[in-house]
């Protein structure tokens, strides 16, 4: 499964792309607002640090502007997926975008149906945003074991990235269910690699190691 980060941080990207795990970075106008910079400033400051899918949302409503947005966002760099909402309008620009060959990533995606008409328009990646499921008391975890099943058993060429992860433990699902990706939050992503256990053997080896004899 590919690590992608679910952030437009500079400093976070900087960090955890030197611990050399992160496939991609998704962004959304959400976090866009967040970092104080010109949203194509901060698109490409991104894509110079990770060599790989950077989503850019667009934020028209109607198809037409959609494509357009879309057609610029593909000329700034080659990694750049267009983000498009799961609507008519959206899938619509998706499958004008997927058949110019430009990447697009269907985002606010919240049904098996939603999956499946966004891998009918050739979405590159479609993704289920499960946190705001389980918020309204869904399970996120079964639409990504649904969506996973969808896409190979129909042998779609759409990648299913997982969004709106909310903990390490969602991660782990993702993995179980099959999902191709997950966008992870920076503070999720630092917590997967703690464990109480990696942390009291470290020092328990450590000081045994302090313990020996210096000439041994
Ligand atoms: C990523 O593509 C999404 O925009 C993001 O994961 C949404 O996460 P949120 O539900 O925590 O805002």
């Amino acid at each position: 499964m590919k690590i992608f980060l679910d952030t437009a941080n500079l400093d976070e990207i900087r960090t955890a792309a030197r611990w050399g795990i992160v496939d991609g970075v998704t962004t959304n106008p959400s976090l866009i607002a967040k970092e104080g910079s010109s949203f194509k400033e901060i698109i490409l400051e991104i894509c110079s640090y990770i060599d790989g899918p950077i989503s850019a949302e667009t934020t028209k409503l109607d198809a037409e502007g959609m494509i357009e947005e879309g057609r610029e966002f593909a000329q700034w760099h080659a990694n750049i997926h267009v983000k498009i909402p799961a609507t008519i309008e959206g899938i619509k620009a998706a499958k004008v975008l997927s058949s110019e060959g430009i990447k697009t990533n269907v985002t606010l995606v919240f049904s098996l149906n939603q999956v499946l008409l966004a891998a009918k328009a050739g979405a590159t990646f479609i993704s289920p945003f499960v946190g705001r499921l389980d918020d309204v008391g869904e399970d996120g975890a079964t639409l990504i074991s649904d969506a996973v099943q969808v896409i190979e058993r129909y042998r779609f060429s759409s990648d299913i990235l997982v969004a709106s992860v909310r903990s390490p433990n969602m991660v782990a699902r993702a993995a179980l269910c099959g999902a191709h990706i997950a966008t992870i939050p920076f503070k999720v992503l630092e917590s997967m690699y703690q464990h109480p256990l990696t942390d009291a053997g470290l020092k328990k080896f450590l000081a045994d190691w302090q313990s020996m004899p210096k000439n041994q």
